[in-house]
């Protein structure tokens, strides 16, 4: 197939779109590099551009036969996204109505888009299930969340397939060092944990231990991101062939705290170093684990990294490896 892969330059979309290349498929990575690394764009075609430039969307899918569209371009901190929230309105929403009046326009009927578990907000019950209230609690799961929205109606009204994957923590790289995690600023904590174990970092800080949970500090449920890019191409492959239209959980259904997260780090790189426990961050839940049983049962999705160990040590490597440097 001919796809479209939107934020392809990007942790996430790196990864699928080497999976995408090995399964044979022929891409177009659009990216406009501002978070992306033009190093992650391991083949096929590149396209440095703003989903903000319709015109440009317009090319893309008037020159060529795009058979379905991979949408992981946005912005995508937490933390920012309260402090700008014009930004990820515009970025994660506006510009992603743009991607979806071009596919319109051109006749494309299918999309596969990256959502998140912030879309959830506090949630209500753990595992969180797909049916679960959405209420999120920031800017970024919002505009998620609204996109999400905007598939329904366009689907509705204009038969447009989509099929919505709701990403937990993603971690880990490819086994390959290939390609990895290389934000800028970093936030997540396992690439900030192993920056410590290689003393780029003095120490790293537990955001609170004072949580309802076994050990004080927040519960997270990590998925690989191979996994998360296997999904995609299950995804893409079931709306080509007549799936309906649907929303499914990624995670790994198996939740590990923050100092767990830590004490696996300094076993797998075999480092000791500095923790502290500092403040709450706000607007952290407690606990977050997902039940992912619909895409296993409605994809056949099966995840190949379940073990935090096995994570950790693909990310290790590529960190070992110096990334992108
Ligand atoms: N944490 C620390 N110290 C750090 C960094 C993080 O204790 O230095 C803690 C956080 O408080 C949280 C856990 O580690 O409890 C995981 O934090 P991350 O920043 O790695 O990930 P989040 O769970 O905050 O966010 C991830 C994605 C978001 C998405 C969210 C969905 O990065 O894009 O999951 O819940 F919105």
């Amino acid at each position: 197939m001919k796809i479209l892969v939107t934020g392809g330059a990007g942790y996430i979309g790196s990864h699928v779109l080497k999976a995408l290349l090995k399964a044979k498929h022929q891409v177009i990575t659009l990216d406009n590099l501002q978070k992306g690394h033009l190093k992650a764009v391991t083949g096929g075609e590149f396209i440095e551009g703003d989903l903000a430039d319709k015109k440009l969307l317009n090319q893309i899918f008037q020159k060529n036969k795009i058979e379905g569209v991979i949408h992981l371009a946005a912005d995508s901190l937490v933390g920012e996204s309260m402090q700008n929230p014009a930004k990820y309105y515009r970025n994660n929403f506006n510009n992603g109505i743009n991607l979806l009046e071009a596919m319109v326009k051109n006749d494309v009927k299918n999309i596969v888009f990256s959502s998140t578990a912030a879309v959830y907000g506090e949630p209500k019950e753990i595992p969180i299930k797909e049916d679960n209230p959405t209420q999120p609690t920031n800017t970024y799961g919002e505009s998620k969340l609204f996109f999400e929205k905007a598939l329904k109606r366009y689907q509705q009204i204009h038969d447009l397939n989509f099929i919505s994957l709701r990403y937990f923590n993603a971690a880990g790289a490819d086994p390959e060092i290939e390609i990895g995690e290389a934000h800028s600023p970093e936030t997540h904590l396992i690439p900030l944990v192993l920056d410590t174990a290689l003393k780029i970092r003095d120490k790293i800080y537990i955001f609170g231990d004072d949580y309802p949970t076994r050990d004080g500090s927040c519960i997270r449920d990590y998925i690989h991101v191979n996994d998360l890019a296997s999904a995609h191409l299950l995804a893409l492959k079931a709306l080509a062939n007549g799936h309906k239209s649907a929303i499914y959980n990624l995670g790994n259904g198996a939740g590990y705290s923050v100092k767990e997260v830590i004490e696996t780090v300094k076993k797998v790189t075999n480092c000791e170093f500095e923790v502290e426990v500092s403040a709450r961050r706000s607007g952290d839940p407690a606990v977050l684990i997902a039940s992912s049983e619909k895409i296993k049962n409605d994809l056949n999705w099966q995840p190949q990294y379940s073990e935090l160990e096995k994570i950790i040590s693909t990310a290790w490597k590529w960190h070992q490896s110096g990334g992108f440097n």
